[in-house]
């Protein structure tokens, strides 16, 4: 298959064998002592063996503070169970997996958290050598590189942030002085594993807070990280403690507010919404001579907009979170030309609301109970529809149109798709139930639906019975 996400690509050595990368995404699943457990094991196997090819493991903390159930590298306790973790992933597949390593600052259940401006010159100088420590520790486990979390509300981000109210070096209102404690961690970092390895960044090309840095500023920030030797780039945005909003007796969730439905973009936001900041940061670096590789989340989990995303120049591997949570075989379907047969995310975000209740992160199509995505049985049947297709119909109001169909035996959900006018039919929703009500219908256009069931191991049936409808005008028109 001639796609671009199918080619090899090559950073500082680690060889990753496509362009489909799952980013960092909280699991929960492990225990409130960061342990490493089998359930963690599965959750980046299932990515190893479904075909991708960059895993990179969630946030691990390279520090003791306090949290929730959260990974570690704090200590060298914790390399044992990071190895088998490595060990696995290898043994299964030539997928290379990467661990994010994060420093966070303390929060409270009374909505209160520490700021940048609170730490000492001396905390800092902590901060650069655990951030080394724990590089050195993911190296001993086996990892094939590692990422520094310099996104969202975290310690390295909120230094970098135009929010920094920090007045010395390490601020005082400088894109210089908010870029030099990531300066110094990377220095910190590369004196601890040496060049052969790579040192990757996530970090946000637009805060999406109000005076926020933009794309202005992060392709500036892009251009430091290459100059300092970073080995990819990973792009994020928002997700900042900045705009959250509080909910009593929680420590504050820095993606419950509008920079967090930007970085956790839900079913309102359009499909691959941050890929125009990749392009411009992407021009920026090659303007520059940097060939440093980019990587872009975002939405990105339809195969054609990943492909266009990476045919055109705008990055160079795509980062697939809820996609890949939905179905972790999402790589090797697109290889093989099964598209239909992806379980695709509908972005409804259960999985964000899970991360923020710190319960353990799993998909609502799944199976109810599972803490796992089902694996593919290996002879399974797609479910298929009797002779009337699910009877499908759909009943209009003045501003929507409902639809309804018939069970189909063997399909666990369903998926609706909708065409307007002549235009190709899109995925709108998935559902478990046998109705879905769409209410972004405009009055003088024409509406086609078909619906497919899909087996509990996401095997999808064709499509069924087609539904027609005229919106009419509303009266003032
Ligand atoms: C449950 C959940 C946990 C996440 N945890 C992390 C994390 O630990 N580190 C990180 O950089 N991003 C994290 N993210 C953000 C994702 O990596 C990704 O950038 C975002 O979901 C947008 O990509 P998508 O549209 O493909 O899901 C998380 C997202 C979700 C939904």
């Amino acid at each position: 298959m001639n796609m671009k996400l199918f080619q090899p690509l090559d950073i500082n050595g680690m060889l990753i064998p496509n362009r489909i990368m799952a980013p960092a995404m909280v699991t929960h699943l492990c225990d409130e002592g960061g342990m490493v457990n089998d359930e963690v094991i599965e959750r980046y196997a299932a990515y190893a063996e479904g075909g991708t090819g960059l895993i990179v493991v969630e946030a691990m903390a390279i520090h003791q503070n306090k949290s929730g159930a959260l990974l570690r590298a704090s200590e060298d306790k914790f390399i044992p169970g990071l190895r088998r973790l490595t060990a696995r992933v290898h043994e299964v597949s030539d997928s290379k997996i990467v661990p994010q390593i994060i420093h966070f600052m303390k929060v409270a259940r009374t909505g209160w958290r520490q700021t940048v401006d609170e730490l000492s010159v001396e905390d800092i100088d902590v901060i650069v050598d655990q951030f080394g420590a724990a590089a050195a520790r993911v190296r001993e486990a086996g990892f094939d590189g590692v990422e520094l979390h310099s996104a969202h509300a975290y310690t390295l981000s909120s230094f970098l942030s135009r929010a920094n109210p920090r007045k010395d070096r390490y601020g005082g209102d400088t894109l210089e002085g908010r870029l030099r404690l990531i300066g110094r961690v990377m220095e910190s970092v590369r004196r601890a594993v040496g060049k052969d390895f790579p040192v990757c960044v996530r970090f946000n090309a637009e805060e999406f807070i109000k005076n926020g840095y933009t794309v202005e500023e992060s392709k500036l920030i892009a251009q430091r990280f290459a100059e300092l030797g970073f080995d990819y780039l990973s792009l994020s945005v928002g997700g900042k403690f900045e705009d959250a909003v509080h909910t009593p007796g929680q420590v504050l969730f820095p993606y419950s507010g509008y920079s967090g439905d930007r970085c956790m973009p839900g079913e309102w936001l359009p499909r691959g919404l941050h890929v125009n900041l990749a392009a411009e940061i992407k021009a920026h670096l090659v303007a520059h001579g940097f060939k440093i590789p980019v990587a872009i989340a975002g939405k990105l989990s339809d195969p054609r907009d990943a492909e266009k995303a990476l045919a055109r120049g705008d990055a160079d591997i795509v980062a697939i979170a809820r996609g890949l949570l939905a179905d972790p075989a999402w790589g090797n379907k697109v290889k093989n030309g099964q598209i239909d047969d992806i379980v695709q995310c509908d972005y409804c975000n259960v999985c964000k609301t899970l991360d923020g209740t710190h319960k353990p992160v799993i998909c609502s199509l799944w199976p109810q109970g599972s803490l796992q995505a089902p694996k593919s049985l290996p002879h399974s049947e797609a479910p298929q529809w009797s002779e009337d297709g699910g009877g499908l119909s759909a009943k209009l109001t003045e501003s929507s149109v409902t639809l309804r169909w018939s069970k189909l035996a063997g399909a666990a959900c369903y998926d609706v798709y909708r065409s307007v006018g002549d235009a190709p039919s899109q995925f709108m929703d998935a559902v478990k139930i046998c109705n879905w009500t769409d209410k972004t219908v405009l009055g003088g256009s024409r509406y086609q639906y078909y619906v497919r069931g899909r087996s509990a191991d996401g095997r999808a049936s064709k499509p069924g019975a087609t539904a027609q409808v005229d919106m009419p005008l509303p009266e003032y028109m």
